[in-house]
């Protein structure tokens, strides 16, 4: 089923999305390694994906030839509580996966805003568009760390933006937790790439992916941006 702007796979249980999903993810790297010397695969942090990258960390991939660059980190050390980084190389860069290059947003600045030129540097180093990006999203209609009229938000979503990345300061709520300064690949380096999908349980979700859909002002929903542009459908995995 394709709603506004988005194909709705929908799955009797989690660990039916998680493998359908994971095939989806494998055959959209082996298609790009089939084409190019290497792959990469753009992940979100969270907690949602966890089964799912323990899944690809165990599938046998050529990953020495896949870049794994973050969508977006808070803006704590690895080994900070909340450090997508820490998440990602836990769960994700290990076993089979374990010689993917992973690409951190991290850096010693201060704030988000002061690393962008130096993490849009490195991301303009990337082989090219994302091959796959996994986005996840929040109830209060955030993907990425486009979060509801977030300082940086109109930078992150313009689409004739240049930059890959962009500096996010959140509003407090019970979705940003303390974690209010992030940085986040920008609306342009998303629908750039060559698939998109976006993993999502729960009633409350898929409740907030309906309303995103309908009517409503931009900065409310950010995931709005994704599921108004004429991209090839976002690609949506959800089970309850
Ligand atoms: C982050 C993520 C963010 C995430 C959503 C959903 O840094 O938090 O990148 O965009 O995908 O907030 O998070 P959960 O999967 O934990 O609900």
């Amino acid at each position: 089923m394709v709603g506004a702007g988005y194909a709705w796979n929908a799955f009797d249980s989690r660990d039916d999305l998680v493998s359908a999903l994971g095939q989806g993810v494998i055959r959209a790297l082996n298609a790009a390694l089939a084409e190019r010397e290497t792959a990469v695969f753009a992940v979100s942090g969270g907690s949602t994906p966890r089964p799912l990258f323990e899944l690809l960390s165990n599938t046998p991939l050529p990953w020495e030839r896949v870049h794994i660059a973050l969508v977006d980190e808070r803006w704590v050390d690895p080994g900070q509580p909340g450090s997508n980084e820490d998440f990602i190389v836990s769960t994700l860069v290990r076993n089979h996966a374990a010689n993917a290059h992973f690409v951190g947003m991290k850096t010693q600045d201060a704030s988000p805003l002061e690393a962008v030129r130096r993490v849009n540097d490195a991301y303009a180093r990337l082989p090219g568009p994302f091959d796959a990006v996994l986005l996840g999203l929040g109830a209060d209609g955030h993907t990425a760390s486009w979060f509801p009229h977030a300082q940086g938000l109109d930078v992150a979503l313009d689409p004739q933006g240049r930059s890959h990345v962009a500096a996010i300061r959140a509003h407090p709520s019970d979705i940003t937790g303390p974690h209010l300064d992030r940085l986040t690949v920008t609306f342009p380096a998303v629908v750039a790439a060559r698939t998109v999908v976006m993993m999502i349980t729960g009633d409350e979700k898929r409740a907030a992916l309906e309303a995103a859909a309908g009517p409503g002002e931009l900065a409310d929903m950010p995931v709005r941006a994704l599921l108004r542009h004429d991209m090839a459908p976002l690609d949506v995995y959800w089970a309850a």
